[in-house]
């Protein structure tokens, strides 16, 4: 099939390597001249796992192009189905529909009577009820024919968006207007390939069920952020907590990780367009708006358990252990690390931060004034009175934490993914801060025929039921905690 992709951003870009890589005929289509620059010398305009070869295999074949928006008419009219992936937020916690209007304005005309009309990317649902009127109106306009308009939400995560793709859990295709069910037909042929469920909704219910997905596991992520509270205050451990949960099929394991909360360009802003737009339209939703508080004062939280182990010291230094907002990521986009980074400064702290992204650290040094940028953990860590972990990247988990204890002039760490072993943070020496693992002190030293203990301070003056576990004790071995999935 010949498909036109409409903007090369994660989604777009995703969507079309996907799509080549099952056998169709794909066009790029982009408005930016230096992103279109960068494709065409063969370097990704952003960092996402095995991206970078697909893209790189379709293009040698052929059947991967890349096209400017002004240079698209041919490729439009010659299309089978027209895939429309711009952006729709503004960055500021607002939808931004008028990307896509343009967009649709641009291309709607030039599609062929038989193509089939796709929008791919996430829109208010009062927006996807206006799409048949604005399509129906511009084929008019130019004396074409009415075309089917479907969409087609996506379900990719950063980091792994090739995968979701290709063995995606399920395909949801939303009917905007198809009356023949020849845009239905022509989709259904497509996502054969991905071997998913496929599930046709109508066009507002196929929206508000990628909005809902989100804002669902927005939500899994605050609950926990509180279920942590709890632990700290009566001297549990979430992921024990959470362990024994996930055995409930209703419940489950995933999305349950406690720590500094959700970023990124989908999570933080879906909830807080939902809220706004609801508080517009005269709605209650209780619920969401505590997620969304939830999840800012997390990073509040982070910050007071870093300036709480500087007390007293008077030009305190910490380091900040990864800057994006998740791992195998090179995005930046409302990371948890670059609030943090801008409140430690704004409260007196040097700040000198370490990704193993280094295209990333150089971008969050030029968005945040004082930022210290660091080579290696190590050089992050020299001299520093205080660790804090932002961002779980896997080489985290293997540091040498004797050896950082050597370097650092402070003996906390502020683990805020609860990503480390807590026996090898505190065994080096340090004291271990993190999100519902209580607060563990460094420990002095490790007998030589015994196991060492590392006692955990509760939280609140309330002592804990004589068969809690860790009232005072723990064995070192049993706080060696499930690493993140
Ligand atoms: C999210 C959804 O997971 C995708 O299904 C969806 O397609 C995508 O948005 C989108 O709308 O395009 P993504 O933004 O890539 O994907 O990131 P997630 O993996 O969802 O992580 C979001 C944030 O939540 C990260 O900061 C992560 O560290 C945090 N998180 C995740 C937690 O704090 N705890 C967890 O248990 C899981």
């Amino acid at each position: 099939m010949r498909i036109s992709i409409v903007g090369l951003g994660y989604v777009g870009l995703v969507t079309s390597a996907g799509l080549s890589e099952w056998g169709h005929d794909v066009v790029g289509i982009e408005a930016s001249p230096s992103r279109l620059d960068s494709l065409r010398a063969g370097r990704m305009p952003f960092f996402e796992p095995a991206l970078d070869e697909m893209v790189q295999r379709h293009t040698q074949n052929g059947r991967f192009r890349f096209v400017g928006s002004e240079d698209a008419e041919d490729d439009l009219v010659a299309s089978d189905i027209v895939m429309v992936a711009v952006g729709t937020h503004d960055g500021k916690g607002g939808w931004e529909t008028a990307t896509a209007t343009a967009a649709l304005t641009r291309i709607v005309p030039a599609m062929a009577d038989d193509a089939v009309l796709v929008v791919r990317s996430t829109l208010p649902p009062d927006f996807v009820a206006s799409l048949p009127d604005l399509v129906h109106e511009l084929r008019r306009q130019h004396g074409k024919m009415a075309i089917p308009i479907l969409l087609n939400p996506e379900f990719t995560r950063e980091g792994r968006a090739v995968r979701d793709f290709l063995h995606p859990d399920r395909v949801v295709l939303g009917v905007i207007d198809d009356p023949e069910e020849v845009g239905v037909g022509r989709l259904q042929d497509v996502y054969v390939a991905a071997e998913a469920p496929i599930v046709v909704l109508p066009g507002v219910a196929a929206t508000l069920s990628k909005l809902g997905a989100n804002l669902f596991l927005a939500t899994k992520i605050s609950f926990v952020n509180e279920l942590a509270v709890l632990c700290d205050r009566y001297g549990a451990d979430v992921d024990e907590v959470v362990s024994a949960m996930a055995f409930d099929a209703r419940i489950g394991g995933a999305f349950l990780r406690a720590g500094v909360g959700f970023g990124g360009s989908c999570l933080p802003h879906q909830v807080t367009m939902t809220v706004r737009t609801a508080v517009e339209e005269g709605l209650h939703l209780p619920l969401l708006t505590a997620v969304d508080e939830v999840n800012h004062r997390q990073r509040a939280r982070f910050v007071d358990l870093v300036m709480e182990s500087v007390d007293g010291i008077e030009s305190p230094r910490v380091a900040l252990l990864g800057l994006t907002f998740k791992p195998d990521t090179d995005d930046l986009r409302d990371a948890p690390a670059l609030t943090i980074a801008e409140e430690l400064l704004r409260r007196g702290a040097a700040v000198r931060a370490y990704d193993p992204m280094s295209s990333a650290a150089r971008r969050a040094a030029e968005f945040i004034p004082g930022l210290e940028i660091a080579g290696s953990a190590a050089e992050a860590v020299d001299g520093v009175h205080a660790i804090g972990l932002v961002t779980e990247w896997p080489e985290f988990s293997a540091l040498d934490w004797n050896g950082l204890h050597e370097l650092a002039a402070g003996t906390t760490v502020v683990d805020g993914r609860n990503a480390l072993s807590p026996t090898a943070v505190t065994q080096a020496g340090f004291a271990y801060r993190a999100f519902g693992r209580g607060s563990l002190d460094a420990v002095a030293a490790v007998p030589v025929d015994g196991e060492a203990t590392v006692p955990i301070r509760i939280e609140s003056e309330v002592q804990p039921r004589s068969h809690d576990r860790g009232t005072s004790t723990r064995r070192a071995a049993d706080a060696d905690l499930r690493q993140p999935a």
